[in-house]
Parts: structure tokens; C-alpha cells; sequence
């Protein structure tokens, strides 16, 4: 089935080329997304100069030359800013430059030459941008700002001073496939948990690189009127909210009354144990949202951490498993730890023989910042003693700041 392609002006003379890609199932071949994701590059055209800011993941080369091919010839194409060296958007670079002749010139960050050069073995005409230059391309006055980390190193920002736009690339961008092309308030609402989850599972490692350049972006003082992200929603109507949602994301400012609950079980004993720390959080007011692993179900680590990452607190529940943390969950208390932003945490544990999995949760997560409120090990099904405790300590989760 072909592609959806969006190619629409969405200023004057800069146009949106999005598609939607509905194959890929594993974001970075590790993040379930049944909600699929778009690529967006644009096009600005002015003066004589054809300017392609990003390309598609290369399994959408064609489709982007016959995209390309509505607007302008592909000879034509003067420039390609490269924003960000990953295949997601450089992976048809070398069939676009191919078609182009390889008259354009290629625009990236120094460290965005060497990783075109070493991926695609190509050899264009490149030219090196550093923080802050000014490119006077297609009429426009194009600023660079260098974003590190936003997601890898080399990533470059492009400011349209004109058109007051700033092209963003990763930053403010966000999985699925939008109805609209543009923030319309009732898409905004369905859109932003799975903004919530891309930020998780891409950027939540560099989530201080979230902070630092947006305080970067907002110390050179642009009016920005769009922003236009390389993944998801174009932001026209209320472009600082998303500005605000990721900074609050990277910040770790929760939502309240959400407790995250994940509970692996074997046999079903660690989860009966579980269930009185649910029904304790709803008693107290508290949101549970529940991810269980058993024989039935094993939820994706995506979602996942997509709750965790505005989620109050975690309440994490493990069975002991070969004298070590139940395996889906040992991989996930990892992530948690690099991803997510520290937060207060109640470990619980179940045992046959010789307890060690909630032990050695608890000093993962505690050795990486995150505050252990209690850890409650017991051998097979809780006791009314620490039942007690559970309780105990599902209120301490709402007590602490
Ligand atoms: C495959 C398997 C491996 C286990 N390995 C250990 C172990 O190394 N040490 C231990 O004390 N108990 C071990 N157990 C026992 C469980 O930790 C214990 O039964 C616990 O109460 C299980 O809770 P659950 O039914 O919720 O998974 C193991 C159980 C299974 C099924
Ligand atoms: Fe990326
Ligand atoms: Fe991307």
C-alpha cells in the first residue's frame, strides 16, 4: 500500500513534506509504536534557491523524489540542511542527492559530515555550519543553532528570521500520526501522550539537554510564530506549549495523583500482593495506572516509560527469579534508571527460597538518585504484617515531595 504523503505550503513559499509511516512497528527497531510516526522535511523556495531542510528514512526514498518532483525539480535543489545525521531523516539523502546531480550543497554541523560520510559513503559538496551563523539562502535569513544532544550530538536548529519559524528537528516532536497537520486543540489533546512517550524512550537519557537549550533557544530572544518539528504536529497555533510540555517532562514535574504500578508474577503471588498497594492508592485519591507482566500479558517497555516519565511515583513489585530480578523487569528497572527523572519509589518483592530481586531493585534505582521509600520482601504471599507495610508505604509515596 502506498504511503499517506502530506506536501502542503504551510508559509509562504516553505512547505511541509510529511509521510506517515504505517510499516514500522519498532521505533529505532526498540520501541513498540502501534501508533506509527511521520517524517517531516521541508522545502523553501525563493530567489533562484531551493532549499530541502531533512529527508525520510530510506525506505520512503522514492516517495520523497516524486514528493519533491510536485514543488520544484530535484535538480534544482540548491542546499540540504541536515539537521540530524540519523537515518530516520538522512536515509534518503543519498538517492535525493543522487537525482540532484549532487549540486547541492550539503549543510550540517561538523560532526554531521563525518557521520554522512561514514553511513552512506557519499563524498558531496558540504558546507560546515557552527552556533550561530547566518545563511542568507532562498531569500530567507537562516539562523543555525546548535542543539547538542537533541538527540545526538550534531544536531543543528534552522531559525527562518523572516518567516519567524524554527525547524526543530527530534525537539518538540512526537510519535503517531496526527489527523492534522497543524496544533488544532482537540488534536493537541489526543496527540500529547504519545509526545510523552517519544520523549521517554528518544530523548529521555539527554532530558538536561532538554532544559539547556530550550533556556538556550530562550535566551536569543526569537519570535517564534511556528515551529516545525521533524516528527508529528507543526506548532502555529500555541507553539509554546510544546516548548512547556517538554520542559516540564525533562524537569520531571509530575502529574500528581498518577502512580505508576508495575507488577511482574509467575504464578500470581507477587500480584495478589499488588493489588493491596492498587486498591491503597485509589483509596487515597490516587490515579494507578497498571502495567502487569504474567502469562498472559507483557506490556511494551514504550508504554511504559511513557507513564513513567510524568508519573508522582512507582510502585515496582518483582518475584525473585533465578537468584536475580525477574528478567522483563531487571531490563526495565535499566531503563528507568538512565530515562526516566528521579521520582520516590516502593519496591516489593516475592520469594521462594531466597529473596534477593526487590534488594537489588532497590539499590539500582536508589544508586541512581531515585528515592526508596521502603522495601518489602517476603517468601511467597504477603503476611498481614507487610500488607501493613505496603500500605505504609503507598502513603509515603503521596507524603513525599
Ligand atoms: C523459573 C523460576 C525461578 C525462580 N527462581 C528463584 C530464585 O532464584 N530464588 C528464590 O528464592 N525463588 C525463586 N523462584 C520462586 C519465586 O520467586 C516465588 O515462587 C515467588 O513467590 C513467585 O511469585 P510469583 O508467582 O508472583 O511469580 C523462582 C520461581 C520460578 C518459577
Ligand atoms: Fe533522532
Ligand atoms: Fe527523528
Amino acid at each position: 500500500m502506498a504511503p499517506r504523503i502530506l506536501s502542503q505550503e504551510v508559509a509562504r513559499e516553505f512547505y511541509l513534506l510529511r509521510v506517515d509511516d504505517e510499516k514500522v512497528n519498532y521505533f529505532e527497531a526498540l520501541w513498540s509504536i502501534p501508533e506509527k510516526v511521520t517524517y517531516n522535511a521541508y522545502l523553501l523556495v525563493g530567489n533562484g534557491e531551493v532549499v530541502l531542510f531533512d529527508c525520510w528514512k530510506n525506505t520512503y526514498a522514492d516517495e520523497l523524489v516524486e514528493t519533491i518532483k510536485g514543488i520544484v525539480d530535484p535538480r534544482d535543489i540548491t542546499h540540504i540542511i541536515v539537521h540530524h545525521a540519523e537515518p530516520d531523516h538522512s536515509g534518503s539523502l543519498p538517492r535525493v542527492l543522487e537525482v540532484n546531480g549532487f549540486r547541492a550543497e550539503v549543510v550540517t554541523y561538523s560532526m554531521g559530515k563525518s557521520i554522512l560520510e561514514a553511513f552512506y559513503k557519499i563524498s558531496p559538496k558540504f558546507r560546515i555550519v557552527k552556533d550561530g551563523d547566518e545563511l542568507a539562502l532562498a531569500g530567507e535569513n537562516i539562523k543555525i543553532i546548535h542543539t547538542p544532544w537533541l538527540h545526538w550530538p550534531e544536531t543543528i536548529m534552522s531559525y527562518l528570521s523572516g518567516r519567524k519559524i524554527l525547524l526543530s528537528c527530534d525537539a518538540f516532536g512526537g510519535y503517531s500520526i496526527p489527523r492534522t497537520i497543524f496544533d488544532d486543540e482537540e488534536v493537541v489533546r489526543e496527540y500529547l501522550p504519545s509526545v510523552r512517550k517519544y520523549v521517554a524512550t528518544v530523548i529521555g537519557f539527554y532530558r538536561q539537554h532538554i532544559i539547556r537549550n530550550v533556556e538556550k533557544i530562550q535566551s536569543l530572544g526569537l519570535s517564534i510564530d511556528m515551529i516545525a518539528p521533524a516528527h508529528g504536529l507543526i506548532w502555529k497555533r500555541r507553539p509554546q506549549l510544546i516548548v512547556d510540555y517538554y520542559r516540564a517532562l525533562a524537569e520531571g514535574r509530575p502529574d500528581e495523583y498518577k502512580i505508576l504500578v508495575i507488577s511482574g508474577s509467575m504464578y500470581g503471588l507477587m500480584e495478589a500482593a499488588t493489588r493491596v498497594a492498587v486498591e491503597e492508592v485509589e483509596r487515597l485519591g490516587g490515579r494507578v495506572v497498571f502495567y502487569r507482566f504474567d502469562d498472559s500479558e507483557q506490556p511494551p517497555f514504550s508504554d511504559i516509560l511513557g507513564d513513567a516519565i510524568d508519573s508522582k511515583a512507582i510502585i515496582l513489585a518483582t518475584p525473585t527469579y533465578e537468584v536475580g530480578i525477574y528478567p522483563p523487569l531487571d531490563q526495565l528497572v535499566e531503563l528507568i534508571t538512565k530515562k526516566i527523572p528521579q521520582k520516590p519509589v516502593l519496591v516489593v518483592g516475592s520469594y521462594g527460597w531466597a529473596g534477593v530481586a526487590a534488594k537489588k531493585v532497590s539499590e539500582k534505582l536508589g544508586g541512581s538518585g531515585f528515592k526508596v521509600i521502603d522495601v518489602i520482601e517476603f517468601q511467597g504471599s504477603a503476611s498481614e504484617k507487610n500488607i501493613q507495610r505496603i500500605r505504609e508505604g503507598v502513603k509515603k509515596l503521596f507524603e513525599s515531595p
